[in-house]
């Protein structure tokens, strides 16, 4: 016994984990996620209407870095018995995906719904659930139809009706089977980033108006999403509904930083979240303020930030059955000094706040820049929606690492995966958060956006190049599987793959992963040897 306490004493004092219990709590998911136009492909099957990113990347491909598409990305309109095979292989407990628009409502309105667009989800489903994995779908992941793009998107207040009709159609199909929802993901993404910087498709920077237009209308279009089920759904099959939002955690640079640092965590979380969950409604106060006053010396008439009738707050307030958190990364918060102007919000600054947002020259960074890795922000995120939204229940529906290495041996993902889950445990078992899952970004390679297929995320990784979209398991498939299996981040460490190393891919972008088939043989049966 004192030798185990001597040990553990030790362990403490070294910053180890040797004496902590690393296992998760009973009834704890754990999925990975990945959504339609990033996977899919097939963007003119069958009757599929055109979205945002068919026709900004057919017209302009030089907006991505590789000048690819989505067009036919992993194909998995074809290849989804690979993705439910994978699924299945990792023991997911959940697999999250997301529904395109366009292929449901190929005019993106309700005067026409697509019986193969219906016909493939009820596949991926089906399929899902008889391999024991618990569908999570996203009604909405950035893939929006040209039709509605074109009058004016989600700045125009009539999306919240078009929106409500195609997510009343969705649950109509699928509701008796699926059983957690998503309504919208990563508003911050689609509404401040895409207006204030317009550097993501559908490519508009309106920096005045838009990002708060855009706010406003995303969170009716939740509400009234989540009202449908509640009412028509929830009293059948009991199933929950909520919105993904991705804030990044903002810690103050200095003590003086603190009070600036939280008014800038309500304007980027709180403004998405707390006419949703707190029981006033409506706008955090704060926010307001600045946003009408700062309007007012622009010149407008008006605060930037358009006010809520109490009907609308009326709407919005409670529509919610658990937190969906996306948390990838942290920023350093300090005021601007005098002769500074703040860089673009969220990633630099807010002129509205004048607030810089730097990172520590101590973080390691993922090479999608925006990641820097920064473990204990999961926790401290975990911890202030728990504070702010009286312990709600969280689910972690996206977290991840990107490399533009293709390679198998991706020790640094299983090191990134394996902190953050850390933190997880932490916020559970110390601090008392109620967090009910953790998903990974992403079950595999995928079309990321503007960097097109140079980035990898992927659990699996995927030959572009190969007609079938093979996809080859990473060592932190094999981690991940680990963790699930045990339900415990104990006795892993990313030297137990070593074995991939050899079976490495090419780690040169230019030429896609390749894998020989005695390679990917061997591949799976070290895995079934393992687990
Ligand atoms: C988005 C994903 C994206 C990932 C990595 C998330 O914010 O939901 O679509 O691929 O970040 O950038």
């Amino acid at each position: 016994m004192l030798c185990v306490t001597v040990f553990c004493v030790l362990s403490l004092i070294w910053g180890g984990s040797w004496c902590e219990d690393l296992r998760f709590p009973p009834g704890f998911q754990f999925g990975a996620a990945t959504s339609a136009y990033q996977v899919e492909g097939a963007w003119n099957a069958s009757d599929k209407g055109r979205n945002v990113w068919d026709i900004m990347l057919h017209n302009t491909p030089s907006v991505t870095a590789d000048g690819q598409s989505g067009d036919i990305a992993c194909d998995s309109y074809h290849q989804w018995r690979m993705d439910i095979h994978m699924a299945k292989t990792l023991g997911l407990h959940f697999y999250r995906f997301s529904i395109a628009w366009s292929r449901i409502l190929p005019t993106g309105f309700s005067n026409k719904i697509s019986k193969d667009g219906v016909g493939y989800y009820n596949k991926l489903i089906d399929g899902l659930l008889r391999s024991g994995v618990e569908p999570v779908v996203t009604l909405y992941h950035y893939d929006l139809p040209q039709n509605i793009q074109s009058l004016g998107g989600w700045a125009n207040p009539l999306i919240v009706d078009w929106f409500a009709d195609y997510a009343g159609i969705v649950f109509s199909h699928y509701a008796d089977r699926v059983k957690t929802w998503i309504t919208i993901n990563e508003p911050l993404i689609l509404c401040d980033h895409m207006y204030n910087v317009g550097d993501i498709v559908p490519m508009v920077k309106e920096d005045l108006l838009g990002p708060y237009v855009c706010n406003k209308n995303v969170l009716l279009a939740h509400a009234k999403a989540w009202r449908i089920y509640n009412d028509t759904y929830k009293p059948h099959y009991h199933g929950k509904v909520s919105i993904a939002n991705n804030p990044i955690w903002l810690e103050p640079l200095s003590e003086e930083d603190e009070e600036l640092t939280e008014l800038a965590r309500e304007f980027g979380t709180g403004r998405y979240s707390d006419p949703i969950y707190t029981e006033q409604g409506g706008w955090p106060p704060a926010v307001e303020e600045i946003m009408a006053e700062y309007s007012k010396k622009q010149g407008f008439p008006y605060s930037r930030l358009p006010s809520f009738t109490e009907e609308e707050k009326k709407l919005i307030q409670g529509t919610y059955d658990f937190f969906s958190l996306n948390q990838y990364t942290s920023r350093l918060v300090r005021a601007a000094h005098e002769d500074e102007t703040p860089g673009t919000w969220f990633s630099f600054g807010s002129k509205e706040l004048n607030v810089v947002l730097e990172t520590d020259p101590k973080w390691a960074f993922s090479d999608l820049k925006m990641i820097a890795v920064t473990p204990s922000g999961m926790r401290r995120q975990i911890n202030w929606i728990k504070e702010r939204y009286n312990n709600v229940s969280i689910l972690i529906t996206e977290n991840g690492f990107a490399t533009r290495d293709p390679g198998l041996y991706d020790t640094q993902r299983i090191h990134f995966i394996r902190e953050y889950l850390r933190e997880v445990l932490l916020a559970i078992k110390e601090d008392g958060a109620n967090v009910i899952g953790y998903t990974v970004w992403s079950l595999m390679d995928n079309f990321e956006w503007m960097f097109g297929y140079t980035m990898k995320f992927g659990l699996y990784a995927v030959d572009f190049s190969h007609p079938l979209r093979l996809r080859t398991p990473r060592a932190s498939a094999l981690f991940y599987a680990n963790v699930i299996k045990h339900h415990s981040l104990d006795n892993h460490s990313p030297e137990q793959y070593q074995h991939l190393k050899s079976t490495n891919l090419k780690s040169n972008n230019s030429s896609p992963a390749t894998i020989s088939i005695k390679e990917l043989l061997l591949i799976f049966i070290l895995i079934h040897v393992i687990l």
